[in-house]
């Protein structure tokens, strides 16, 4: 499945603004006291899951792993952190960044994570991340990931999670059908098995406290408004076009639903973030 930078530049402001900050702060707080530390971010996209939690990291060298299958992505992540760093220089292997008193190194690295996970794990970690990335995943596949994550005894931050809760504003007859028929759509296989889709985040709660992980978690829901038409407005078309390809509601119905969502005046979608680590 392949995610175009335009939609996750359109997400980056809402999924920075949603996140918990609690759970961040116990990530942030397994990595204190040390000078430099080691992330791997599985399906990094554009970059943006460390351009919401370097900042509040405090050792003054860090080093990332960013991982992806896209090509193209991991190009345009490189781009985006030369320019979202005060300084930076590109020393081969490495784009080197500095931000206030900190330096930030990002390798990137090609891999199928479907098939690949441990060759992304081979680096010592400190800190694995993702996010926005588990709701692709199988729960078979969370199982293997997470029996990888417990031999190295590394820690997991997770943001972002789609955990199938939305509510839309003004509520539409059509939104249970809507709802129902989307969620069957998410479970479609995005290359890593029956996708877990709306289930993931309570998927993955289980399959970390199966390898011996103690879990946090809390929600972090996209809550908009009119202020993020154009975010709402992409939301409500995928889900209509996803939704048509089920074949589960008549079309005359997704249209009057579509209409209706391109008006909507609020709009909450659920995810969840998640810190856990070896008990
Ligand atoms: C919803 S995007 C999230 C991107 C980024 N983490 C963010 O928060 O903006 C999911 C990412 O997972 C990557 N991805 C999907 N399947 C993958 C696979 N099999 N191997 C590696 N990356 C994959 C996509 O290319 C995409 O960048």
């Amino acid at each position: 499945m392949s995610f175009s930078a335009d939609w996750l530049a359109l997400r980056e402001p809402v999924d920075h603004r949603s996140i918990a900050a609690d759970v961040r702060d116990r990530a942030v707080a397994a990595l204190a006291g040390r000078e430099s530390v080691e992330i791997v971010d599985l399906g990094c996209g554009s970059g943006s899951n460390l351009r919401a939690l370097a900042d509040h990291i405090a050792a003054p060298v860090q080093r990332w792993t960013l991982v992806d299958w896209d090509e193209a992505l991991l190009a345009h992540a490189r781009a985006r952190l030369a320019a979202w760093g005060e300084r930076a220089r590109d020393e081969g292997d490495a784009l080197v960044i500095h931000r206030g008193a900190r330096r930030i190194e990002v390798r990137v690295l090609q891999a199928d994570l479907a098939r690949h996970v441990e060759h992304a794990l081979e680096r010592p970690a400190d800190l694995v991340t993702a996010a926005a990335f588990f709701d692709l995943v199988s729960e078979d596949w969370m199982g293997g990931f997470c029996a990888a994550l417990a031999a190295r005894r590394a820690p997991l931050y997770t943001t972002l999670t789609y955990n199938g809760h939305e509510r839309w504003s003004p509520p539409h007859a059509a939104d249970g059908d809507m709802l129902a028929a989307f969620h069957a759509h998410q479970h479609s296989d995005k290359g890593f098995g029956p996708a877990a889709g709306p289930l993931a985040a309570a998927a993955l709660e289980r399959a970390l406290r199966a390898v011996g992980y103690g879990v946090a978690s809390a929600a972090s829901p996209w809550s908009m408004d009119a202020s993020d038409r154009v975010l709402m407005s992409e939301l409500a078309r995928g889900a209509a076009s996803a939704v048509r390809e089920t074949g589960r509601v008549p079309g005359a119905a997704i249209d009057d639903w579509l209409d209706a969502r391109l008006a909507a005046s609020a709009c909450e979608i659920g995810h969840e973030d998640i810190f856990a680590a070896p008990a």
